[in-house]
C-alpha cells in the first residue's frame, strides 16, 4: 500500500494540523429573543437554555456574550396580542418594544454588530410574513411595510437588515428606500433560500407567532427544491444583498454548498430553533454527547460552505471553550 490515509490521523498533533475546518467566534450571530417588561427572563419551553429576555436584561446578556468574544446578535421580538394588525404597524411605531431595543444595545455597546429581523409575522394578526386579503399573501402591498420597518431599524441603529419574508423584489425596494435615506452604509443579509420548514416550531412558540390560518408554503421555498435557491440567489445579489442566507442548516447542507460554488458574496446559515430543539431533547435524554454533537454540527455547516452561523448554541459553546 503506497497510500496509507490513517498516517495523516495519527496524532491529535497532525490531526489539527491538516484540519480542514474552524469555527470560531467571529463566525457566529447569537439570536436573541426579546419580551416587554422589566427584569424578565422566560424560558422557551421547547428551547432548554434559550429566553425572551426583556431589554435591561438584553443588555446584560449581551455584555456578557461581548466579554465572550461574541459580537453579532440578531433580535426578534415577542409582540403583545393586542398590539398586532393586518398591516403590522407597530413594526416602525416609533417607540416600539423592538425599536427600543434596537436602540439601547447600539447605545450601550456601539462595537456590538446588531442584526434585525424584517418580516411582519411577529406583529402581524394573521401570524404571516406579508400582508393577508382574502386568504392571499400580497405581495407588493407588502414590500411598503418592509421598507417603513427596514428604515425604522435603520434609525435605530441597526447594522445589518435581514428580511426574512420571502416576498420578491423585497432586497432591492429594500436598499431603495435605505439609500434614499442617507443608509448606504447599512448591510441586507437577505434570506434567499428560506424554505417552508417543520423545524420552525420553537421560535413560533418562542415569539407567539404560528400562522393563524394555513401555512407558508406560498412565500417559503419547497424543501424538495434545489435548483430554485440559484434563482433565489442570482436576484437577491443583482438586487443588492451583502450576504446571502440558508435556511434552515442542516437538512440544507446541499444548498449551502451550491450557493458557496455560485456566488462571491459571504454565506450565512440558519441553524434553526428545531434543530436546537432535536439536539437539546436527545442531550436531556442522555442519548447524545452535547459538546460532540454541538461542534459537530457547527463544524458541518461550516465546512458546507457557510461564513457566519446563526444558532441558539452560539453563546454556550463559547462559554464551555468548546471552540
Ligand atoms: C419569521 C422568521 C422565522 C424564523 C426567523 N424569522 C419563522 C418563520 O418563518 O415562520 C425562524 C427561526 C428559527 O426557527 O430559529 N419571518
Amino acid at each position: 500500500m503506497l497510500q496509507r490515509p490513517r498516517r495523516n490521523r495519527k496524532s491529535d498533533a497532525i490531526r489539527q494540523m491538516v484540519q480542514e475546518t474552524h469555527v470560531s467566534a467571529a463566525n457566529l450571530i447569537f439570536p436573541l429573543f426579546i419580551i416587554d417588561g422589566n427584569n424578565q427572563k422566560t424560558e422557551v419551553a421547547s428551547m432548554p437554555g434559550i429566553y425572551r429576555h426583556s431589554v435591561d436584561n438584553l443588555l446584560r446578556e449581551v455584555e456578557s456574550c461581548l466579554k465572550l468574544g461574541l459580537n453579532a446578535f440578531d433580535l426578534f421580538p415577542n409582540i403583545e396580542e393586542s398590539l398586532k394588525d393586518q398591516f403590522a404597524t407597530e413594526s416602525y411605531r416609533d417607540g416600539s418594544l423592538y425599536l427600543r431595543a434596537i436602540g439601547e444595545v447600539k447605545k450601550n455597546f456601539p462595537e456590538a454588530c446588531v442584526i434585525t429581523d424584517v418580516a411582519m409575522d411577529p406583529y402581524s394578526s394573521d401570524g404571516h410574513d406579508g400582508i393577508v386579503e382574502n386568504g392571499q399573501i400580497l405581495n407588493d402591498e407588502t414590500l411598503e411595510v418592509l421598507g417603513k420597518m427596514a428604515l425604522a431599524h435603520a434609525h435605530a441603529g441597526a447594522d445589518i437588515i435581514a428580511p426574512s419574508d420571502m416576498m420578491d423584489g423585497r432586497v432591492e425596494y429594500i436598499r431603495n428606500v435605505l439609500d434614499d435615506n442617507g443608509f448606504t452604509g447599512v448591510s441586507i443579509m437577505s434570506y434567499t433560500a428560506k424554505y417552508a420548514s417543520a423545524f420552525y416550531g420553537p421560535f413560533r412558540d418562542a415569539l407567539n407567532s404560528a400562522p393563524k390560518f394555513g401555512d407558508k408554503k406560498s412565500y417559503q421555498m419547497n424543501p424538495a427544491n434545489q435548483r430554485e435557491a440559484l434563482i433565489e440567489a442570482d436576484l437577491d445579489e443583482a438586487e443588492g444583498a451583502d450576504f446571502l442566507m440558508v435556511k434552515p442548516a442542516l437538512p440544507y447542507l446541499d444548498v449551502i454548498k451550491l450557493l458557496k460554488d455560485n456566488t462571491e458574496l459571504p454565506i450565512a446559515a440558519y441553524n434553526v430553533s428545531g434543530e436546537y430543539a432535536m439536539i437539546k431533547a436527545a442531550i436531556q435524554k442522555g442519548w447524545l454527547n452535547e459538546q460532540r454533537a454541538i461542534t459537530e454540527v457547527l463544524t458541518s455547516i461550516r465546512r458546507a460552505g457557510a461564513t457566519a452561523i446563526l444558532t441558539y448554541h452560539a453563546k454556550e459553546v463559547l462559554e464551555n471553550k468548546w471552540l
